[in-house]
């Protein structure tokens, strides 16, 4: 703002802009953190289009705290980071009334005292935030982030009406004031009934909604949303020399409200254990009725003195508990019981509910997480069953209400092919989750094959991320690795953001990555558990893609790190037409590697060999155990079946010295493993 501007500016207008800026502010106030409007909206308007229109004439009267800066500038390419002047440490959480006792009593015993003063507040389920103003005037507010810095969301926070721009004249030289960001209930309803009527997504909950509205890199869609604030503490501060600093929590946050700083009038002051509980429970009883939504309320001790006796243990004060909400549950009916595949395939049966408000959500699916739970809880279609719900965490299935069973009913089986590819479901020996085996042509793994592909180091083509992988499975131009040597610069250049130079330069990769070596063919395959060393070891041994496709079970199992569940994995990878389907596509595209002179590793004394490990050997390690059974070229497995050969068992060997036993397996102790690895006398 040059100064002939200001020069030209009428001390009248001057004067009353400044008069508007705080009555504005006043009513602002009223409204927002007092909820008690002494003047009708139109009047409202009717004084901040006066302002407006006084800014417009003289620009040097818009100032930063001005009021109409409420609506958001233009948008930023990225948040700033901002390092916290004082840490934003998080809270210790307690769940039962055991562990809020064992809080009063370790406060109790650290501080020599029979009973403790404790502010008691609602834990707010928001966003975490910190407001500096200096000289009070707001300059700069941030995220938590990782408690050390956050990032910079002054513009967004500005919009925020309950936030004042600027503290009553009596403000200290420097404040920093820690509080939540939160959407009130009946605003996150008006927000998902207008997402609903535009058919834009709906937010989950008011917390999701408040951090999507505050995230935003165009302050104006956040001025657009009605956001709230709470204070509740301080960070660094400068009182300014007087005799300001309140003494206690309680005074604290009734000097901030002296402030005009927005602090819930749900709190309250409470002495000992019963204090505590007391509060936990009457404020439980009336949660569904208050305007925003809390998770649980936080104890502190009152006495600044004390807390700073009491100090912090990591990263939590040692004053402070947050004593949570159990987790939310509600009966409801399973409709059908469906199976989700996950970007790496993994299968996750997921159950299909009758809709049912929970936790502040209305829930329709919850995971079932595996096979095994599933059989475990014994879920069935048309069974009640309850369901739970934790803050942001995934609902999930309790338990079955017993006698709810339909005649008819069946239990749930995992399907044998993958309901997005129809590929075989694998699930091995060891693992408790099945997947899909058609990595490369599944559609839920497609984006994960294609990234792996093309990473630098399976076949490196340069300039496909993320997001191109993103936009070229989103549109159907790719479907398999092979789909992309037929890509042309033209319909790469046709995508959103993909400038005409980095599509020939993307094409110029892909051209580029035609040449490879067998290793990282075979890498870039991305057969579950194959990494770089192995592909190399895979290529090194067979020598050509023929040979190693051709390879059975037991010819990987000579492969050197090569045991049972990997020779498994790559047996049912090569096994899968598809995946045979997609390398004979990217041969034809032109793929080419130079095959290797097979180097298989003599066999060992051990070739063929299982050994099982378990209990504690008196002197070696176990990894140093089974690095000595597989230098001599034997297996070692996990679990004890008839095709083990040997048990390896020290002291505390349980369970798998039993089994061994009635399988009539062979067992040695460490000596009678080194014995075998002696080298043979003749
Ligand atoms: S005091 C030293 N008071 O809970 C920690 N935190 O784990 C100072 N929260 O994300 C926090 N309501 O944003 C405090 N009345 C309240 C709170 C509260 C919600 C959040 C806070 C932080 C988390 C702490």
């Amino acid at each position: 703002m040059g100064s002939a501007v200001t020069a030209a500016t009428p001390p009248a207008a001057a004067a009353r802009a400044a008069a508007l800026r705080q009555t504005i502010a006043e009513h602002n106030f009223r409204y927002y953190v007092q909820d008690a409007p002494t003047v009708s909206d139109a009047e409202f308007d009717g004084l901040f289009r006066e302002l407006q229109a006084l800014e417009h004439e003289y620009p040097s009267l818009a100032t930063a705290d001005s009021p109409t800066q409420r609506v958001g500038g233009a948008p930023a390419a990225a948040f700033d980071g901002v390092a916290h002047r004082v840490p934003m440490l998080s809270l210790a959480n307690a769940f039962s009334d055991d562990e809020a006792a064992a809080f009063d009593r370790r406060v109790r015993e650290a501080l020599g005292v029979d009973l403790v003063l404790y502010a008691v507040e609602p834990k707010f389920d928001g966003l975490a935030v910190s407001l500096v103003y200096e000289d009070g005037v707001f300059t700069v507010g941030a995220t938590r982030g990782d408690g050390s810095s956050g990032e910079n969301v002054t513009a967004n926070l500005r919009t925020v009406r309950a936030i004042p721009l600027r503290l009553p004249i009596d403000a200290p030289p420097l404040l920093e004031v820690r509080g939540e960001v939160l959407m009130l209930k009946r605003d996150f309803e008006s927000l998902n009934a207008a997402q609903a009527a535009k058919g834009d997504k709906l937010f989950a909950n008011p917390r999701n909604a408040a951090a999507g509205s505050l995230r935003q890199l165009d302050a104006r869609i956040s001025a657009s949303r009605r956001l709230t604030f709470f204070a509740y503490g301080i960070g660094s501060v400068d009182w300014g020399g007087r005799d300001a600093a309140p003494p206690t929590q309680d005074a604290l946050l009734r000097h901030l409200a002296e402030l005009r700083l927005p602090v819930t009038r749900e709190r309250a002051v409470v002495l000992g254990l019963p204090g505590l509980l007391g509060y936990y429970r009457a404020i439980g009883a009336r949660r569904g009725a208050l305007p925003f939504d809390i998770d649980g309320v936080v104890y502190k001790v009152n006495d600044f003195a004390q807390q700073e006796r009491l100090g912090f243990v990591s990263r939590a004060p040692r004053f402070a508990l947050a004593h949570k909400f159990p987790a939310e549950e509600t009966a409801t009916e399973v409709v059908a019981i469906d199976v989700q595949v996950g970007r790496t395939g993994a299968l996750t049966p997921v159950a299909r509910l009758k809709p049912v408000f929970v936790g502040g959500v209305t829930v329709t699916n919850a995971t079932l997480h595996n096979e095994d739970e599933v059989r475990r809880k014994d879920v069935q279609v048309g069974d009640t069953v309850i369901v739970r719900r934790a803050g942001d965490v995934i609902p999930e299935v309790v338990r079955v209400v017993p006698g709810t069973r339909a005649a008819g009913s069946r239990p749930f089986a995992m399907p044998t092919a993958c309901p997005e590819c129809g590929s075989a479901v694998v699930r091995l020996p060891d693992e408790v989750i099945a997947r899909c085996s058609g990595g490369l042509v599944c559609p839920a793994q497609r984006k994960q094959s294609l990234l792996h592909f093309a990473g630098r180091r399976a076949m490196d083509v340069e300039g496909l991320g993320e997001k191109l992988a993103d936009q070229l499975v989103d549109a159907g131009i790719v479907r398999t690795p092979a789909d992309l040597y037929r890509l042309d610069a033209a319909s790469l250049a046709a995508l959103e953001r993909m400038a005409d130079r980095s599509a020939a330069n993307v094409i110029a990769a892909i051209e580029a990555s035609r040449e490879t070596t067998l290793a990282r063919f075979i890498f870039a395959l991305g057969i579950r558990h194959v990494g770089e060393a192995t592909a190399r070891d895979l290529a090194r041994h067979f020598g050509s893609l023929e040979a190693l496709i051709d390879a059975g079970e037991a010819a990987l199992l000579e492969v050197r790190d090569v045991g049972p569940v990997l020779a498994e994995s790559i047996a049912r990878f090569f096994a899968e037409p598809h995946n045979r389907d997609v390398i004979g596509q990217l041969r034809a595209a032109g793929v080419r590697w130079r095959d290797e002179a097979p180097q298989r590793s003599p066999p060992g004394r051990f070739a063929g060999l299982a050994f099982v490990l378990t209990g504690t050997l008196p002197s070696l390690s176990r990894d140093q155990a089974k690095a000595l059974i597989e230098a001599e070229g034997g297996k070692v497995a996990g679990s004890v079946s008839a095709k083990t050969n040997y048990l390896v068992a020290g002291i505390d060997a349980g369970s798998k010295l039993t089994r061994a036993r009635e399988l009539g397996i062979s067992i040695l102790d460490e000596d009678g493993l080194r014995q075998l690895l002696a080298p043979p006398r003749d």
